[in-house]
């Protein structure tokens, strides 16, 4: 993967009503507080050659889902917390501009192109075609911070050079990959890819989010959602038969401590497991979140409380999205 010339001294336009993020600092100076990884075992047993792809399915569901092409909006609208929280902690952790960033299951690109306004040289990979269009158009618009790349990929077989990543970015492919299996091929993917020291940044989604939705959406006054939940919780297989168009896609719910077991399994130091929503996930939906977000004070005050319980481990759980912070050894 070709290095293009250094962005510098681009500070990010504004995305979405972002806010500005300030400096990203070094890295070091951010990994000063490891979490506790007693109960996580690391396992570096060789993952099997060979891909072997999620259910037929499966994959036509996720795919029939994207196709929608709702992903683009997403973040701007109802994951508008998701976003702000997100672009907080990638700047928290990630290392200073200009860094070679690789965005697995990056979408229509929305990080990647506000990471590529900051400086990074950025590499997007998306299984869904019309995603990586869209990410081309949106890059094209913004020719001065265009990304580097934009290509149909999967997270399980990465198109990139050993060592070859400062950053490897996987925020959505772990709650995809329904199998165990699949997910540890694609975190061994990506340590692969990764420089000695460079930085994971893995997203999930909690195994409780749809029985949080189910209440305070009130889906689950809808007839089948109940079900649905029922198996959310017990096994973290989250199946959407119907294709009711509010009801997400097959995807697997983590439990906050497998997330972390499976990031160390693939032989990764986990920094840090945080909560992206925090309580707040609470808001969601209810119109209260708008008046949080829309005045800046309040969405300040938001903000700060989100931040004082996102690494407690009682509450990692009730957080729509965790986000694994995790540099290669
Ligand atoms: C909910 S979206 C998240 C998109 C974006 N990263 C974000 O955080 O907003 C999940 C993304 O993962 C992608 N995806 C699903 N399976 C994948 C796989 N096996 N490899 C890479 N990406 C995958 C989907 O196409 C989709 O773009």
């Amino acid at each position: 993967m070709a290095r293009r010339a250094p962005l510098r001294g681009r500070v990010g336009a504004l995305a979405l009503g972002e806010e500005p993020l300030g400096q990203r600092r070094p890295a070091r100076e951010r990994f000063l507080e490891p979490v506790d990884l007693q109960e996580v075992q690391t396992d570096h047993a060789a993952i099997q050659p060979g891909l072997r792809l999620v259910a037929m399915a499966d994959e036509h569901d996720i795919a029939a889902y994207y196709d929608r092409g709702d992903e683009q909006g997403r973040l701007g609208d109802w994951g508008r917390l998701e976003f702000l929280r997100t672009r907080e902690l990638l700047a928290r952790y990630l290392p200073a501009p200009p860094a070679v960033v690789l965005d697995v299951g990056g979408a229509a690109g929305v990080y990647a192109l506000a990471l590529a306004r900051e400086g990074d040289e950025m590499h997007l990979l998306d299984p869904i075609a019309l995603h990586v269009e869209q990410a081309r158009a949106a890059s094209d618009a913004q020719r001065d911070a265009a990304l580097a790349s934009a290509e149909v990929g999967d997270a399980r077989q990465l198109p990139l050079a050993d060592a070859s990543a400062d950053v490897v970015l996987m925020l959505g492919p772990l709650y995809h990959l329904t199998e165990a299996v699949d997910r540890a091929r694609a975190l061994h993917e990506a340590r692969r890819v990764l420089r000695p020291g460079g930085l994971l940044a893995a997203a999930a989604i909690s195994r409780f989010a749809s029985t949080m939705d189910g209440l305070f959406r009130g889906f689950l006054l809808e007839p089948g959602f109940e079900a649905l939940v029922a198996r959310d919780v017990a096994e973290g297989q989250h199946r959407n038969p119907d294709g009711h168009p509010r009801w997400f896609t097959t995807a697997y719910f983590h439990r906050p401590d497998e997330l972390a077991r499976e990031v160390a399994t693939a032989g990764f130091e986990l920094q840090a497991l945080l909560a992206v929503e925090g309580l707040a996930t609470m808001l969601d939906d209810t119109g209260a979140l708008d008046d949080w977000l829309d005045d800046p004070t309040r969405r300040e005050l938001l903000l700060r409380a989100i931040r004082r319980t996102e690494g407690e481990p009682s509450l990692l759980g009730a957080s729509s999205h965790m986000l694994a912070l995790a540099t290669a050894p």
